[in-house]
């Protein structure tokens, strides 16, 4: 297995490009299954979650490939509802995309339960639900899922019962070309959700967002098109982490400010200087950082895809601080393998509480996504030397973690398994 090994305590200087985004990535990528014609996306990360789509959708007979080094092309012109690599599906949580697409466009799919990062339990029903809305009959049993609608699927108004952004994204992706208006409260509004819409909406959808509420005037077909992913608010952000924790000056470009507002003001008020231009965002961390508590929340608020990270950059302040996860209660594998390096870090149902703690390096498992990136970003900051294992988690979901860091003068490298 890969292992990652760091020697802490090196500032950090110099630019990085941030990519594009792997959350907005993957419902866009499945949601080609729905458009006839060729689709050219742009900005797509190389990162194990994509690779692991394009051959899904391989697997259902469609045509889906980088054509350089960022750029997926995708003709599903051929693809059936036939999923042959069901093993993949159980691995990642973007597989659920299967189950709006495929219904929509064959009126039947049956699939394994979708993985995904293992932080407890990730159920479904919502998606269910808003497709029994729509006129499908669901059933679950031996870890299988199975959707079928008898007659079309009819447009509705579908009231979800908690914020998802999953179940938001198969719900756009079932109506969109159900004849008539669907209606969407209470959507998720993660900058992916745009990303999508924008999408459909480039090859001939009509759907619009107001607030929660999400309104979709079917189609009868969709054309394919060029598109740009947007930049990765959570590469981003977790790279400010790095740089809090290092000290030191980063330029990072190719980043959409405005998906970053919230954080870069708790940031700003730990003490870590931050200016955003036009594409770009500068973090500047020389002096002493203070806690702060946070809540995560749907977005705009505080994304729970960041606190691991930031958890590990409380450690490295002047008076610690907290996260409480009401969006994930049980994502706290991390806390563990940070209390190996040394951590003052105890938890309390779903609080982190982590005071001012002098970090050693430690062999160290990565356990989920975002937990593996929380461990590096410790490890750049601890005294002497961590090695990280399982970074199989890591690269789902981050491109050239290891020559980014690299080229900021971390002292990071990657020891291929045997
Ligand atoms: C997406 O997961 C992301 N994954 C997650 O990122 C992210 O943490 C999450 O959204 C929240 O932002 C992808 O986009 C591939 P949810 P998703 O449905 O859609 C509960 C990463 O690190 N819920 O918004 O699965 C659920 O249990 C990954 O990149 C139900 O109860 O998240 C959770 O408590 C990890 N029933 C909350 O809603 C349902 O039917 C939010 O989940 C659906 C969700």
């Amino acid at each position: 297995m890969d292992k990652i090994i760091i020697e802490g305590k090196e500032r950090l200087f110099g630019e990085i490009s941030i990519g594009g985004m792997k959350n907005s990535a993957l419902p866009i990528l499945f949601s080609c299954l729905l458009i006839e014609g060729e689709c050219i996306i742009e900005n797509v990360p190389r990162v194990s979650d994509i690779f692991n789509t394009l051959e899904i959708l391989k697997g259902l007979g469609a045509y889906a490939e980088f054509v350089d080094k960022n750029t997926v092309v995708i003709n599903s012109k051929t693809a059936t509802n036939i999923i042959k690599n069901q093993n993949l599906v159980s691995k990642m949580r973007a597989s659920s995309y299967l189950m709006g697409t495929l219904l929509a466009r064959f009126g039947y799919v049956s699939l394994n339960m979708p993985g995904g990062c293992n932080f407890g339990v990730r159920p479904i029903e919502q998606h269910l639900k808003g497709f029994n809305t729509l006129g499908a009959i669901c059933s679950e049993n031996n870890g299988k899922i199975e959707i079928k609608t008898r007659k079309r699927l009819k447009s509705q108004k579908i009231t979800l019962d908690k914020i998802s952004v999953g179940a938001t994204i198969n719900m756009v992706l079932a109506s969109v070309l159900i004849s008539g208006t669907t209606i969407i409260e209470s959507c998720a509004i993660e900058p992916h959700i745009d990303d999508l819409i924008c999408f459909l909406n480039k090859c001939g959808a009509k759907i619009i967002r107001k607030g929660r509420t999400v309104y979709i005037q079917g189609v009868k077909r969709l054309n394919g098109c060029k598109y740009k992913i947007s930049p990765d608010m959570i590469e981003a952000l977790t790279y400010i982490c790095f740089a809090g924790i290092c000290g030191g000056d980063v330029l990072l470009n190719n980043i959409e400010a405005s998906h970053l507002k919230y954080c870069i003001e708790i940031f700003k008020n730990m003490g870590i200087k931050i200016d955003t231009y036009e594409k770009s965002l500068r973090a500047n961390c020389e002096s002493d950082i203070v806690g702060q508590n946070v809540v995560t929340a749907p977005y705009p608020l505080f994304p729970t895809d960041l606190h691991p990270q930031f958890s590990a950059l409380l450690c490295y302040t002047i008076n610690g601080g907290s996260v409480r996860d009401d969006v994930f209660p049980t994502r706290f594998a991390y806390v563990n393998e940070l209390s190996k390096m040394g951590a003052k870090i105890k938890l309390i149902e779903n609080t982190a509480i982590i005071n001012k703690s002098h970090l050693i390096g430690a062999k160290l498992d990565a356990t989920d996504l975002r937990a593996g990136a929380a461990l590096v970003a410790a490890a750049l900051g601890a005294e002497g030397i961590s090695e990280i294992n399982n970074v199989n988690y890591i690269v789902r979901g981050y491109e050239n973690l290891v020559d980014k860091i690299s080229s900021l003068g971390g002292k990071i490298k990657l020891l291929k398994g045997e």
